[in-house]
């Protein structure tokens, strides 16, 4: 299974996927990693790993239509099964979402359906929720809105802020990415009409 992994930033969800899929027994490979902008650190954590890298800023197009259109010529030319977004700050037209229909993950720090969109962890604390979390996600038009995959829940103490609730968050992120990726790698996850199906379950 071909992957390709598309980043913004820090590359810690890239990085749980390298240490995972790298393991012989994977049946994901990841082809290539691009990212949006230049000063990434996940861009040096693929080099590291040997993976090719590519930049596509942009802010050298005119509009999301014309840089989505050239992020798919990128994405394809690397001919990924799966292409899966971990910190990929773009928001992407329905085009493109069509295009890797079914073929496209995310993952989101929180419990959806609760906090879509940004500042997740400072929502949770504030609305005083005993729960928090992240998903993976089938990407469809709706931001943050796919179909379920799989989530992970943390408590939330009384004591914490945004950025321990984050810290916490994200050692969960890093355990149900990989499970995710392999799972679709392995033929045992896909998209159908009424959501997410995993093993000819319903999910
Ligand atoms: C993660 O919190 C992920 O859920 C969100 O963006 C963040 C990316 O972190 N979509 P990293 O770049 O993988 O460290």
């Amino acid at each position: 299974c071909n992957v390709v992994v598309l980043i913004s930033g820090s590359g810690s969800n890239l990085q749980a996927l390298i240490d995972d899929l790298g393991a012989g027994d994977s049946p994901a490979r990841i082809q290539a990693v691009l990212s949006n902008r230049a000063d990434a650190y996940g861009l040096e954590r693929a080099k590291a790993a040997g993976i090719a890298t590519e930049l596509l800023d942009h802010k050298a197009f005119a509009d999301r239509e014309a840089f989505d259109a050239a992020l798919i010529a990128r994405i394809d030319a690397h001919q990924p099964d799966l292409v899966v977004l971990a910190g990929f700050m773009r928001i992407l037209t329905p085009g493109f979402v069509r295009h890797y229909q079914g073929r496209l993950l995310n993952i989101h720090p929180s419990l959806l359906p609760k906090y879509k969109g940004l500042h997740t962890h400072q929502r949770a604390l504030e609305a005083g929720d005993a729960e928090h979390g992240c998903s993976v996600h089938f990407v469809t038009e709706e931001l943050d809105g796919g179909p379920l995959v799989v989530q992970a829940v943390v408590p939330v103490n009384v004591n914490d802020t945004a950025e321990s609730l984050a810290q916490r968050v994200h050692v969960q992120e890093h355990r149900i990415y990989p499970l995710a990726v392999r799972w679709f790698a392995a033929g045992r996850l896909q998209l159908g009409d009424a959501g997410a199906i995993l093993d000819s379950e319903p999910l």
